[in-house]
């Protein structure tokens, strides 16, 4: 037989995955690995579901998504993000991972390249592999709370004539950094001195514990944003599979074509369930991210205490631990804690080379198992630090 795909052959694994499937096969793992709410979908969302599959939402829809979706969607940019677009700017998507290929499938040519920060989620870099795109990474600053290097963007930029675009992700997955004004209008700045389409991935918008989050398309006209959501984890929907893109009308309109050539359409009965997320009462949001938040505020002092905190997370829903003192792999830490402790983390290298001496762990837990696993995570890294 004939080899399969040379570029889909060399695609690292996902190490989140990785750690993931071995917890699965540990039992009594307490689980601090995966970024999923542990909150069920809220009751009201769940009825909107049943009630559309009644009422006949079991069909293909358009590619760019149901219109009365697309509305909702329209007043919650305008009234969360600050921003105004119209129903033909949206794409309802298959998640954000799918609004992310899309818009990428839309804009880049195979051997351009995109720049993302590192660390950052590594679907970005499987999402290019498959897209055909190189990949250039630009450092974050841990020092100032994992804030984009700004000077060495620019630098990165200049020297990849071939860039197309440049990803950022705030709040962040993997280390919680919230982007400030002056850095999302420093990198818009630079995206528009290079030619460059900024996608943003805002999955955690309404995720925030300190600060406010700032949508780059609040702060542009230049029609260079692509901006990509979720319901995934504000609503705690992670299997629903709805996100959506709101662009410009032209990208929107060749992302009908990747979408038609990928899955057609997201399906109707999550379409309509994300409607009644997003239109109805959003107290569920303020208490899952208060619940966050609280999870959050108990385990920094201890992991401040055994003097391996990196830096503050000011939303989202992780931690970035520093493991340096113990000279081991993110990989090596990550199947010993399962092993020998009992406990599932995500290893920092997964994260790119700028999640090396670190690993990351999700607050998406409750807080007892949370606390037990912290509790776990840190005494195994004192164990093994010299
Ligand atoms: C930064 C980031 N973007 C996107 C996603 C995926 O979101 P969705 O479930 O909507 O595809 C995640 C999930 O962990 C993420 O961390």
């Amino acid at each position: 037989m004939k080899p399969i795909a040379a570029r889909i052959e060399a695609m690292p694994p996902s190490g989140i995955r990785e750690i993931m499937t071995l917890a699965d096969a540990t039992p009594g793992v307490i689980r601090l690995v995966a970024g999923e709410p542990n909150f069920a979908t809220p009751d009201h969302i769940l009825e909107a579901a049943a009630q559309a599959g009644r009422d006949g939402y079991t069909k293909y829809t358009s590619n760019r998504g149901i219109l009365e979706l697309r509305e909702a969607i329209v007043t919650k940019l305008e009234d969360r993000n600050g921003f105004t677009v119209d129903t033909e700017q949206i794409v309802v998507t298959l998640g954000d991972i799918n609004g992310i290929i899309s818009s990428l499938l839309a804009l880049v040519d195979p051997g351009e390249a995109i720049l993302i920060p590192d660390p950052s989620w590594p679907n970005y870099v499987s999402v290019a592999d498959i897209v055909g795109a190189e990949v250039v990474r630009f450092p974050l600053l841990p020092g100032s709370g994992y804030l984009p290097d700004i000077e060495a963007l620019d630098r990165i930029c200049a020297s990849t004539p071939n860039a197309k675009a440049i990803v950022i992700n705030s709040p962040s997955n993997p280390t919680g950094a919230v982007y400030d004004v002056a850095s999302t209008e420093a990198v818009l700045e630079i995206a528009a001195r290079h030619d460059l389409y900024l996608i943003s991935d805002e999955c955690y918008d309404e995720i925030v514990f300190d600060g406010e989050h700032i949508s780059p398309a609040s702060l542009d006209d230049s029609g260079r944003v692509v901006s990509v959501y979720s319901v995934s984890k504000t609503y705690a929907m992670t299997g629903w599979r709805i996100g959506y893109v709101a662009a410009n009308e032209h990208l929107t309109t060749m992302m009908c074509k990747t979408q038609e050539g990928m899955v057609s359409c997201p399906v109707g009965v999550a379409q309509k369930a994300a409607q009644a997320a997003l239109e109805g009462d959003q107290s569920c949001v303020a208490e899952m991210r208060d619940a966050y938040k609280a999870r959050r505020d108990r385990v920094l002092p201890l992991l401040e205490e055994a003097g391996i905190l990196l830096s503050r997370p000011h939303g989202a829903f992780y931690v970035m631990v520093d493991t340096s003192a113990t000279g081991m792999n993110g990989y090596d830490i990550a199947r010993r804690l399962v092993a020998e402790h009992g406990v599932a983390i995500a290893p920092g290298e997964t994260f790119g080379p700028g999640g090396e001496g670190t690993i990351r762990l999700s607050l998406a837990t409750g807080m007892d198992d949370l606390l037990e696993g912290v509790g776990r995570v840190t005494k195994a890294l004192e164990d093994w630090s010299w």
